[in-house]
């Protein structure tokens, strides 16, 4: 039997418009979806039969990372939650795509596990996924997507993928943050509600043909790139008042709903900074809080979901 995890995302700055050219600024964090893979004689899913042929994703990464002629028996515990902004498919195909690969005699590099995962990624996306949330649960740390390369910061890969607006090139770098930042607790708020990143994004694609929105769009960019050389000073506060003017962009860019700002404004008192985090629309906030438990009631008396955790340097691994 074989078992592996791989971590969470949380985007600190530049979601959406890392399909636009912009960078998107992502760390790894302590909540980890696990994936165990053993020999069977019919196809188990957590405790069930399944057919693979009609599972799209895990069918896709069982014959990318193996093959479908031999059954097998796959447990999935994640304590991420899903459809929820925090990359819970990208860990489970990333996890996923090493359990299957060891399972087979295979040490696939992270790189590849970073890439099939993010095709997966892409055709549930409808196309317009860029390799943000696989390429943190692969690397762990604290991930830059942009699309080209920054010679400041240490390049993994770059990848390119065709989708509905035309072509689109990423380049995949590490940032080592200092501990003064990473130390400090990330405070992850639930709104309860579930979001369509496929959704998210089409909504997007169809508000960038007006201008206002574009505009809003430009200065998440001009942000994302900023915070880049804000990140390696390391100050808390300075990433927290960042991290809060970002969420008063994505608000105008149409992302954000009442429950997301009312998380915000809950637990800025207790925070350096907060905003929501990923695709929007429902789904999770983030703060950076040296007060985490106070951010922990907060979130949990408007009837959030509070998750303290921490930033992971670890990415995707093998666990046996
Ligand atoms: C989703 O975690 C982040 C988005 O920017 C989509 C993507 O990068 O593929 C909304």
């Amino acid at each position: 039997m074989w078992r592996a995890d791989a971590p969470a995302k949380a985007i600190l700055f530049g979601e959406h418009a890392v399909l636009y050219g912009a960078p998107a600024i992502a760390i790894a964090i302590d909540l980890r979806a696990t994936i165990s893979v053993a020999k069977s004689n019919k196809w188990i899913l957590n405790g069930d039969e399944f057919d693979p042929k009609v599972n799209p994703h895990l069918g896709q990464l069982i014959s990318e990372f193996g093959t479908l002629q031999s059954p097998l028996s796959i447990s999935i515990d994640s304590e991420i939650p899903m459809a929820a902004g925090l990359g819970s498919s990208a860990a489970l195909s990333v996890a996923s795509g090493l359990a299957l690969s060891t399972f087979h005699g295979r040490n696939p590099s992270t790189e590849t596990l970073a890439r099939i995962a993010h095709k997966a990624e892409a055709s549930a996306q409808g196309g317009r996924a860029s390799p943000t949330d696989t390429s943190v649960s692969a690397l762990g740390g604290a991930v830059i997507v942009n699309s080209s390369i920054i010679k400041s910061l240490q390049h993994r890969w770059s990848i390119d993928l065709d989708g509905p607006d035309g072509h689109n090139h990423w380049d995949v770098h590490s940032l080592s943050i200092p501990t003064s930042l990473s130390s400090i607790p990330v405070v992850i708020g639930f709104t309860g509600k579930s979001s369509s990143t496929s959704e998210m994004v089409e909504i997007v694609a169809k508000n960038m043909k007006n201008p206002s929105f574009r505009s809003s769009m430009d200065a998440v960019s001009e942000l994302s790139s900023h915070a880049i050389n804000l990140l390696s000073e390391g100050d808390p506060k300075v990433i927290g008042e960042a991290m809060t003017q970002c969420h008063s962009l994505l608000k105008n860019i149409g992302v954000s709903s009442k429950e997301l700002d009312d998380l915000i404004e809950a637990v800025l008192p207790f925070s350096f900074g907060a905003k929501l985090t990923g695709a929007g629309g429902g789904g999770c906030i983030i703060a950076l809080s040296d007060k985490p438990e106070e951010c922990a009631d907060a979130i949990k008396e408007l009837g959030g979901v509070p998750y303290v955790t921490s930033f992971a340097e670890n990415g995707v691994e093998i666990l046996t």
